[in-house]
């Protein structure tokens, strides 16, 4: 099989955006970072040389790496971090999987700055299970900041729950046209009467669940998280931070130009949305008629609206590709995810805004949890992260009275092959929040999302267990809860976390620890020889 090979130079390059320049941490000295192609079946190399001052170390976001969790990224938990003026090389190899996923740095708050699309073609001679699409493109959304990313990150750490607001959203690195001092213009996506596109749209950002539009313009939605889903037709789609979803557009509407827009999902009535970032579809040929329509569900609907997309979205489930939901459960698994308070001497009003599952505040390893499992190194981590929480959940919608969380690296052990079936509820304690939950080395099932308190009498009965959509990153919505299914067929040690990266700072993440298998390709492979020390 072919072997892609990418150098990664991790440079500062002083960029400009919302008329000031700050040099910032890129990949090639490009942002957003370069795109990484590569087929099913293909092996990846990706060296990676750090030239900047921080520590480093890149997720390939959504890729399953069978057995290569070496290679997987999340600083502490898999690897050491790339620590300046070293190196190392990531490679993997692409196993069914073909979409769009992202890489993105996986340390700190690198990833505003340091990520990128990952294109996963089908095998040579596979076609895609629509229509070929005329041209792609890879659309990403992000954030950007006028400080500096420790500035933000300490903020997080001390203050309260409105801090780290970024000061713009982009689309492929630009704020857009309407965004007041925004010298580059927007995003240009140049298309030609009557042909179709196919755009692969990336949510990088670390705060934010975005919607994504284009004036009058429907887009058909027929790829998420690199597995395909059952095509439909929306003029709206959602997309938290670490989904991809590709839609099909069609420039069929009469030449012109259009407005492109992200804005952000807000759950909480009081929020205003003045963060929309834009680009424009450009027809060729087209000279002066903007049209400009408005692009976001009003807040109060934003919801609704991202509930009926949710349901919308089923696996393609054909011959070709079975969505082979387990069936018969072995953990049966129940999480609450929410924020927290606990006491802070150095703190502004003397306690600190944390975040937890199951009340318990993930604390950082000093030493990678993959090499302290494969090793047996001990007292890294236990393995006593609870499977339900410890105090019976009935949120009755009062803030509870104790809002304080235990801290500890605890890991929750998933024996080889074995079926989860994980429920996840937002607790709403303090704010309400929703929470994209992420996990790594794995693809999951949604088979079910609602709001409230999830019923574990009533609930089980409406799972989806047929065709639902298969992803690694998926929403729980505020005050409500999400069930997932997955096989533990991936030996080695899987960071689970809320995609915000702000929550992830305060402690919502926790991981899994499941145990090599009995056969000859069911464990953990060993480490590489050039993997980055402590
Ligand atoms: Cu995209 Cu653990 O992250």
């Amino acid at each position: 099989c072919r072997i892609r090979h990418y150098n990664f130079n991790v440079v500062m390059k002083t960029t400009t955006r919302l008329c000031s320049s700050k040099p910032i941490v890129t990949v090639n000295g490009e942002f957003p970072g370069p795109t990484l192609y590569a087929r099913e079946d293909e092996t990846v190399l990706v060296k990676v040389v750090n030239h900047v001052q921080y520590n480093l170390s890149i997720h390939w976001h959504g890729i399953r790496q069978l057995r290569t969790g070496w290679a997987d990224g999340p600083a502490y938990i898999t690897q050491c971090p790339i620590q300046p003026g070293q190196q190392y090389v990531y490679k993997f190899t692409i196993t069914g999987q073909r979409g769009t996923l992202l890489w993105h740095a996986h340390i700190l708050w690198l990833r505003a700055t340091v990520h990128g699309g990952i294109v996963i073609l089908p095998r040579l001679g596979v076609p895609y299970p629509f229509p070929k699409p005329y041209k792609e493109m890879v659309v990403i959304l992000g954030e950007w900041w006028k400080s500096d990313v420790e500035a933000v990150i300490n903020e997080a750490l001390k203050s309260g729950l409105a801090a780290n607001v970024s000061d713009a959203h982009t689309i492929n690195g630009l704020p857009g046209p309407l965004k007041t001092c925004s010298s580059q213009g927007g995003f240009r996506l140049s298309v030609k009467p009557s042909k179709t596109y196919m755009l692969r749209i990336i949510n990088a950002a670390l705060n934010e669940e975005l919607f994504f539009k284009i004036a009058g313009h429907q887009l058909t939605v027929v790829e998420v998280d690199a597995t395909y889903v059952k095509p439909f037709t929306t003029d709206t789609i959602l997309v938290t931070p670490g989904q991809t979803t590709n839609v099909l557009l069609t420039a069929n509407l009469s030449p012109g130009k259009y407005l492109v827009a992200a804005s952000p999902f807000m759950d909480s009535p009081v929020a205003v949305d003045n963060k929309t970032a834009t680009a424009i579809l450009h027809y060729s040929g087209a000279l002066s008629t903007t049209r400009i329509t408005p692009t976001v569900p009003p807040p109060i609907s934003a919801t609704p609206v991202a509930r009926r997309f949710n349901y919308l979205l089923r696996s393609l489930n054909s011959n070709q590709f079975p969505a082979n939901v387990p069936l018969k459960i072995d953990h049966s698994l129940f999480f609450t995810v929410g924020i927290g308070l606990n006491p802070c001497s150095t703190c502004v009003r003397g306690r600190r805004v944390v975040a937890d599952i199951n009340n318990v505040t993930f604390v950082m390893p000093k030493i990678s949890l993959l090499q302290a499992h494969f090793f047996n190194i001990r007292g890294v981590f236990t393995d006593d992260f609870p499977g339900h929480p410890l105090t019976v959940y009935n949120y009755t919608g009062a803030q509870p009275t104790n809002s304080m969380t235990m801290e500890g690296t605890r890991l929750y052990r998933l024996a080889y092959n074995s079926n989860v079936q994980l429920v996840l509820q937002d607790t709403s304690m303090i704010v309400p929040v929703s929470h994209p939950i992420h996990i790594h080395g794995f693809n999951f099932f949604v088979v079910g999302q609602g709001v409230g308190t999830f019923d574990p009498k009533k609930d089980p009965k409406r799972f989806n267990l047929v065709d639902p959509v298969e992803r690694n990153t998926v929403g729980v919505y505020s005050g409500g809860w999400t069930a997932i299914r997955f096989k533990a067929n991936n030996p080695g040690v899987w960071f689970m976390h809320c995609h915000l990266e702000l929550h992830t700072t305060w402690g919502l993440k926790m991981a899994f620890v499941v145990d090599n298998g009995k056969g000859p390709n069911e464990s953990v492979l060993p480490p590489p020889r050039d993997l980055p020390k402590c």
